[in-house]
């Protein structure tokens, strides 16, 4: 099924390549091909989940989504409306629209600023509100990712790693954003905290209606967050679908690889979860010449479904989906 929600953000082409430079002279003598012509469509309420291993251009394109990170070459449009330049981009106030949550909640918040003014902050930089108006506003917001008045005039090291990223996205939906891009949210906290910080983001969702651009390395994690998936390698996305494309069709030997990797619960199924784990690497290693090109880079990819898109070549779709 066609996504029928409005769509927020498209992304077209997006490159971004850093100038490696050397030798004596420090010329450009190479490029990092960080992000290499990435296409992505977001829609209205969606959880978009942009998965790739360490190095693979998640968090680069993430930046150019926020305006933290220039762009080479590409498009993007808002609603619709091109919001490739920066001036296009003031006009609408883009950059109230979209916010974004951090890793590492530790580096992401002041250390020296009260939860006050944290989460205040960007509500400042937009609106002029009474400080009345403005601690009411806090307040409420501290409420909504579950803590209390008494949090006001903290600091950030009073708190845990799971209630500071609760601030982190207090912070982030401060100016009532349409679309959150959050890297690696959940990465840097423990596994029973993951699932509550994962659960309010829905809940905060699901309330605001807010599109989220989720990055993660980790597919397990993604799974139950997000309706739509990009697999991101070397620069590229390799494979996009529904939940059910990625997870029950997958395609790209890159994304069977990750799907493989995704730890196995159960104690008795670790042997067979290991041994399959050997069987995915090794087909990888087999076949890897067919899906990238002579420089390495990931084939273009081709409409497998009406959802899903795979950088495979012609061999690999016959008799599946
Ligand atoms: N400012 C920069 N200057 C030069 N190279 C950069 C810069 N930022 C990122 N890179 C390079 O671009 C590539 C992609 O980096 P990016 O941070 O987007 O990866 P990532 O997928 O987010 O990885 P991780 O999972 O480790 O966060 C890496 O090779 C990185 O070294
Ligand atoms: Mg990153």
């Amino acid at each position: 099924m066609a996504n029928e929600k409005p769509v927020i953000l498209e992304v077209k082409n997006l490159k971004v390549h850093f100038p490696i430079r050397g030798g004596f002279w420090n010329r450009v003598v190479d490029n990092v091909k960080a992000v290499d012509g990435v296409s992505l469509k977001i829609h209205r309420g969606d959880t978009y989940g942009l998965i790739g291993e360490s190095g693979s251009g998640k968090s680069t394109t993430g930046k150019v989504i926020v305006g933290l990170q220039e762009s080479t070459s590409g498009k993007m449009f808002y609603q619709g409306l091109d919001v490739t330049d920066k001036k296009a981009r003031k006009k609408i106030n883009y950059n109230r629209e979209i916010q974004m949550i951090f890793q590492d909640p530790e580096l992401s918040l002041n250390p020296e600023k009260r939860i006050y003014d944290i989460i205040a902050e960007p509500l400042r930089n937009f609106e002029k509100l009474s400080k009345e108006k403005e601690k009411m506003r806090v307040i409420n917001l501290l409420d909504i990712v579950g803590l209390g008045p008494d949090s006001l005039y903290k600091y950030p090291h009073q708190f845990s790693g799971g209630q500071r990223q609760r601030i982190g996205v207090a912070r982030a939906v401060a100016t009532n954003p349409k679309l959150i891009v959050a890297d690696e949210p959940v990465s840097a906290l423990d596994l029973s905290v993951q699932a509550q910080v994962l659960n309010f983001m829905k809940k905060i969702q699901k309330e605001f209606n807010i599109s989220y651009l989720f990055i993660s390395h980790d597919l397990g994690v993604v799974q139950h967050m997000c309706n739509h998936i990009a697999i991101m390698n070397r620069g590229r996305i390799v494979e996009v679908g529904t939940k059910d494309d990625i997870y029950n069709h997958p395609l790209h030997i890159y994304t069977k690889r990750l799907l493989a990797s995704i730890p196995e619960a159960d104690v008795n199924n670790r042997e067979a979860h290991r041994q399959n784990r050997i069987e995915v690497e090794k087909f990888f290693e087999d076949n890897k010449k067919d899906y990238y090109d002579e420089n390495g880079a990931p084939l273009p990819l081709i409409q497998v479904s009406e959802t899903h898109l795979a950088a495979v070549p012609e061999s690999a779709v016959k008799g599946d989906d």
